[in-house]
């Protein structure tokens, strides 16, 4: 089901602080901040080998990742896998009675199509499973 490790998402405060910290320090470039309105942040991601990784701001203090913020601070946040049919995997999660967060895919950054697995049942782990747009 699983291909790869598309991102680890990181919480931050501040991604201007946080891109010009991997930027400066570990040469990389984070591409142009998007904001996904629904899930109530703003996001940007850079390339790691065939992984990325995607620093999250949330845009308001009672969005999922504010909440986060609030109660854990900084820090990993979710790791998100790629698939080639995420409503199968859904599916398929689902009679397996695998908790999710989000039965039907959502729109996520960069116009793929995202579901979040609830990380009470994946080990304390948020996982997001994000299937690319043909
Ligand atoms: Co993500």
């Amino acid at each position: 089901m699983l291909s790869r490790i598309y991102h680890l998402g990181y919480a931050v405060e501040d991604l201007e602080t946080a891109s010009r910290f991997y930027r400066d320090n570990f040469g990389v470039e984070p591409g142009e901040p998007e904001i996904v309105q629904e899930q109530g942040i703003i996001a940007t991601m850079f390339e790691v080998g065939e992984s990325m990784i995607e620093l999250v701001q949330p845009t308001r203090p009672d969005s999922p990742v504010g909440k986060f913020l609030a109660k854990r601070g900084e820090g990993f946040h979710h790791v998100a896998f790629e698939v080639d049919d995420l409503e199968a995997a859904l599916a398929d999660l689902k009679s397996r009675g695998v908790e999710l967060i989000d039965e039907t895919p959502r729109i996520g950054a960069g116009g793929t199509r995202m579901a979040f697995v609830h990380p009470k049942g994946a080990f304390g782990v948020l996982t997001e499973l994000v299937e690319l747009p043909r």
